[in-house]
């Protein structure tokens, strides 16, 4: 029994002092129950509302590219400096010490490789998922793909199904087929059809335009980083996209393929959260290269 010496009696019950009322920091996500809130916690900071994701799932489709031949070597230094991993659950368990602390955001579907044409057609259990206590799952959309279309929808579809009974968010992620214009029509229409199939993060890319992206999008939006660009670019990237409305960049390519990879989160880092022009981001990445 609880020892029930020295019990005291309540006295300060804030008499005529309103509660709190507590507002939510990610966009569309005010409804929600506290699992999910709490696991979009853990991504998007609730100082700045925003988040640095590191991606490395590159490997599921590319195999070894460059920049994750070794991730003990190329990501794992950069770990600290991301708000949240995202990569495949073999890299997680064989790569990635558990004891980050980082929140992961999963790439829970497969099915193809550069060698093949889009064949996405395996999502990952979620009980998986639960297991490997990840913050998120993230599962691709090939919208205007004639063949796969429907299929990833469904996949999107089920996902979010299975994530909602276990308070698992879902992120979209807008694939760009060969044959797809990248412009804010077609990012518009494919962050939206994520979102209307419940999805509560879209990944995408930035476009001219992006402004009505995000506008049109009634869930946070964080865009991939693309191609390798030199690195004053991908800041003014990053710049323009969060001025643009993103919540934050899902970023690979121009991180860890960069010159100086732990500069370059840093720099990424201070653009988003710190507001930091990206003048004074690649002052800061260059200080930090030295
Ligand atoms: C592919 C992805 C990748 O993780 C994404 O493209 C991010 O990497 P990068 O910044 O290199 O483009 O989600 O579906």
């Amino acid at each position: 029994m609880a020892d029930l010496d020295d019990l005291r009696e309540g006295n300060e019950f804030g008499l005529g002092v309103e509660a709190t009322a507590q507002g939510f920091h990610v966009k569309g996500a005010a409804n929600l129950p506290w699992g999910m809130k709490d696991r979009l916690s853990r991504i998007f900071n609730p100082k700045t509302g925003r988040a640095v994701m590191l991606a490395f799932d590159h490997g599921f489709i590319m195999g070894p590219t460059s920049g994750v031949e070794r991730i003990d070597l190329n990501i794992v230094p950069l770990v600290e400096y991301a708000d949240c991993l995202m990569c495949t659950r073999g890299i997680l368990q064989s790569s990635i010490p558990a004891n980050v602390n980082k929140p992961i955001c999963l790439r829970s579907d497969a099915g193809t490789s550069i060698l093949t044409e889009l064949n996405d057609n395996v999502v990952m259990d979620i009980e998986d998922a639960i297991r490997m206590n990840v913050s998120a799952m993230a599962i691709m959309l090939a919208i205007g793909d004639p063949t796969f279309e429907a299929k990833t929808i469904a996949n999107l579809y089920k996902a979010v199904d299975r994530g909602s009974r276990y308070n698992i968010p879902i992120m979209g992620v807008t694939a760009v087929g060969k044959q797809m214009e990248r412009d804010a029509r077609y990012f518009g229409l494919a962050s939206r059809i994520c979102a209307e199939n419940g999805a509560t993060i879209v990944k995408t890319y930035y476009c001219d335009g992006f402004d009505k992206v995000v506008a049109a999008c009634p869930v946070p939006i964080v865009i991939a980083g693309g191609k390798k660009l030199p690195e004053k670019e991908a800041l003014e990237l990053c710049y323009k996209a969060i001025n643009e409305g993103a919540a934050g960049v899902d970023m690979g390519r121009n991180v860890f393929q960069s010159t100086s990879p732990a500069a370059m989160i840093q720099a990424v880092h201070a653009v988003v959260h710190d507001n930091l022009t990206p003048d004074q981001g690649y002052e800061m990445f260059m200080d930090l290269s030295e």
